[in-house]
């Protein structure tokens, strides 16, 4: 958790990007969200794709242990808000947001209830032997049903070290094997390999169901 905070502290937040994530975009309308629904985003940093799922007319509930993140979030989009004391977390509300600053690990079974979920850069951020609690928390906090969209990182584990920690479209399967439906959207050749000395690079894209209970 250390890790975290200092990224921030000294501003070495090279994942966030100022555009929207185009995979988001491409995949998001196809997926058979419904419409005006609850979107969890966990591991959220300060990420501008929570203004893109606003924009599709979603409210956005976000996880982030980083309180400057969550502040920036607000500020950088000029965004007033109220703080409220939430599922043990302080929760930055400005509708459709609400942004708890805290430890997604910690929130309690079905505090959230989401409809739907979105991952990019969340599960591949947290240590790997912390993978099969964040789907547990994923089925605590969605409904029945939720759609999840999930991008995902590989290359070879031993060739960097993370974060962002390598996740393979195998290990997507066997995580999600039990209680989801899983299809993978997309898989793509990323070219920036070579610079970051990896012998390859991918990323793919899941649509991940939660079964009806
Ligand atoms: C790689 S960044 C990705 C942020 C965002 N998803 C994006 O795409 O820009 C991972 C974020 O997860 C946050 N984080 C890590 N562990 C967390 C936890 N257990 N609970 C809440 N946030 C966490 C970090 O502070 C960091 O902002």
């Amino acid at each position: 958790m250390e890790h975290w905070h200092k990224r921030w502290l000294n501003n070495q937040t090279g994942w966030h990007k100022s555009t929207f994530n185009e995979l988001l975009v491409n995949h998001w309308p196809a997926i058979d969200v419904p419409p005006n629904c609850n979107v969890m985003v966990p591991m959220c940093g300060k990420s501008l794709d929570m203004i893109w799922l606003a924009q599709q007319g979603h409210s956005v509930t976000g996880f982030e242990m980083v309180k400057k993140a969550v502040t920036q979030f607000f500020s950088e989009n000029q965004l007033d808000y109220e703080i409220e004391d939430k599922n043990g977390c302080s929760m930055h509300v400005s509708e459709p947001f609400a942004i708890h600053h805290g430890d997604f690990f910690q929130l309690k079974p079905e505090h959230i209830q989401a409809d739907a979920w979105y991952d990019r850069a969340a599960i591949i951020a947290i240590e790997p032997s912390m993978r099969q609690a964040y789907v547990k928390q994923i089925r605590n906090q969605t409904r029945p049903g939720a759609i999840g969209l999930l991008i995902t990182f590989a290359y070879p584990q031993e060739q960097m070290q993370g974060p962002p920690f390598s996740l393979h479209d195998e290990d997507v399967m066997e995580l999600f094997s039990n209680g989801f439906e899983v299809k993978c959207l997309e898989h793509v050749q990323l070219d920036d390999e070579k610079e970051r000395g990896l012998t390859y690079l991918t990323s793919s894209v899941f649509k991940i169901t939660r079964n009806e209970d």
